[in-house]
């Protein structure tokens, strides 16, 4: 074989035993132990704990009735039975130790983003209620007129 064909061979072959020869050393030693029908082999051991002790942020309403057992109970009992009070106040990880308060956000941007009337035809027709910002009670606050643990409530 001529040498401007035979040159490039040997450096392809070169940089593919580097690349095995590299992998001895880089690839963990957990790595493909559950065989070949997991994943094809590609999993690495260590990983299930890593996800195992990854912090949970969100405790859901049920870590809440201890001691805010009435905002529980009107949530519940509400059209915004469906969310979560963490949408509004926050990931509570280390409420109240040491994170005494959750954030009050009283913006009308909160609630906007569930409420704000999007730009396609059928945006008000479903089952989410939608105002238009600029329309409805221009610069109050929503949570002066509604109740955002019972919205109904002033409603009426
Ligand atoms: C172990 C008791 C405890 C649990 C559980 C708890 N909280 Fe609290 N929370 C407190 C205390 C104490 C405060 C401090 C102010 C107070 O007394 O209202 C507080 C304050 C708050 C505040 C701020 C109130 C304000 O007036 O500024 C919010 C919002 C809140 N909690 C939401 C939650 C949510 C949501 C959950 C469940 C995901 C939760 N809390 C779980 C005890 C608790
Ligand atoms: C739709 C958003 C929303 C949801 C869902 C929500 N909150 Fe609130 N919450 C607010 C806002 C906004 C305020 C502040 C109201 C104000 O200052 O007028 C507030 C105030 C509070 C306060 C302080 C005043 C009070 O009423 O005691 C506590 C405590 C609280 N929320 C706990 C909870 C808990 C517990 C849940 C779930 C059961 C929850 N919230 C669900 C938006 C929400
Ligand atoms: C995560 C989404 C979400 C957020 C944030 C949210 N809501 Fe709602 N809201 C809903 C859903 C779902 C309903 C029930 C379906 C409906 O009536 O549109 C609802 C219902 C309502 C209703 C209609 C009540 C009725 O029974 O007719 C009002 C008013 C309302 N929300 C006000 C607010 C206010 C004020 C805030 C901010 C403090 C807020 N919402 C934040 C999802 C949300
Ligand atoms: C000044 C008082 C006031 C303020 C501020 C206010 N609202 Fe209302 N809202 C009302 C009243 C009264 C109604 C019922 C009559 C109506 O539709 O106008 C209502 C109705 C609604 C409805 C139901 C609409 C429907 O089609 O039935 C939603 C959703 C709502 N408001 C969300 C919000 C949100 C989100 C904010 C803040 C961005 C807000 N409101 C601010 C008084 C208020």
């Amino acid at each position: 074989m001529k040498w401007h064909v035979l040159r490039p061979l040997w450096v392809a072959i070169g940089l593919i035993g580097l690349i095995l020869l590299s992998r001895q050393f880089i690839v963990p030693d957990d790595f493909g132990v559950h065989g070949k029908n997991f994943t094809y082999g590609y999993h690495r051991l260590s990983n299930i704990q890593e996800w195992k002790d990854f912090p949970v942020k969100y405790l859901g309403r049920e870590s809440c009735i201890e001691c805010h057992e009435e905002n529980v109970q009107m949530l519940n009992a509400s059209t915004h039975v469906n969310v979560e009070c963490e949408n509004c106040h926050g990931p509570s990880i280390g409420h109240p130790d040491d994170n005494e308060f959750l954030p009050l956000n009283t913006t009308r941007e909160l609630c906007l983003r569930c409420h704000a009337r999007l730009d396609y035809p059928n945006s008000d027709r479903g089952e989410l209620l939608s105002i238009v910002d600029r329309r409805h009670k221009r610069r109050s606050k929503c949570t002066r007129c509604h109740n955002p643990h019972d919205p109904t409530e002033d409603m009426r």
